[in-house]
């Protein structure tokens, strides 16, 4: 994907280049896939990787809130202690994990039902990462299936704090290929216009 269709995207971008920069993004959601497939000799140079973070910083949160913290694990230190959290050889060869940490305390709560916005929060800095690692062409795949005291006690978390979600960040080995095979529900079963 041509990176620069989206770096020329602003207010003042011409009719074309915004269709450009539009049917580009659908693509991009498109071919985004989880990848369980990472070589661990292929790190994500540190430019990059601050791209993908920064797309969580200005991620939307209720409030402007931002109760998080991204924690990238990427010395070999580190992840030794992380990867057992989630126990799939494919994990163990992730250069880096990107874990997004949250404080409930420090989200936004609904005065009339008491509804927390953490876990939303959350969800939209972690999607708006990977969806940032897409575009870098940097595989990732959401673990929400790991232990969540292993990585308590190994991260050193406050005690209003959770461990949300993670991804592995990095690129497959080499003769991977995505499935580009979205299996969903049609978008009639799913839509409804009132
Ligand atoms: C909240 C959440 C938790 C997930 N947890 C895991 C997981 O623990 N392990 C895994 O391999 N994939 C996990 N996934 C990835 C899903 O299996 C994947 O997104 C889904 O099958 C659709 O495939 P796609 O991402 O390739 O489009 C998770 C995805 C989400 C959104």
């Amino acid at each position: 994907m041509e990176k620069g269709l989206f770096l020329l995207s602003s207010p003042t971008r011409g009719e074309g280049e915004c269709r450009g920069g539009i049917m580009d993004f659908y693509k991009l959601i498109r071919e985004r896939e989880s990848i369980r497939n990472y070589d661990p000799e292929r790190p994500v140079d540190k430019d990059t990787l601050d791209r993908i973070l920064e797309a969580g910083r200005l991620a939307p949160s209720a409030v402007n809130f931002q109760p998080w913290r991204f924690l990238l694990v990427s010395s070999p230190e580190m992840l030794e202690k992380v990867r057992p959290c989630y126990g799939r050889p494919w994990f163990a060869d992730a250069p880096h994990i990107l874990i997004v940490v949250g404080n409930r305390d420090q989200a936004w709560v609904r005065k009339t039902d008491g509804y927390n916005s953490l876990e939303t929060d959350l969800t939209i800095a972690l999607d708006h990462m990977i969806l940032a690692a897409e575009f870098e062409g940097v595989a990732t795949c959401w673990i929400g299936a790991f232990d969540p005291d292993l990585l308590r006690e190994t991260l050193s978390l406050e005690e209003n704090e959770i461990v949300y979600s993670l991804t592995p960040l990095g690129y497959p080995k080499e003769g991977f290929t995505k499935k580009m095979d979205k299996k969903r529900k049609p978008l009639d079963e799913v839509v409804e216009h009132l």
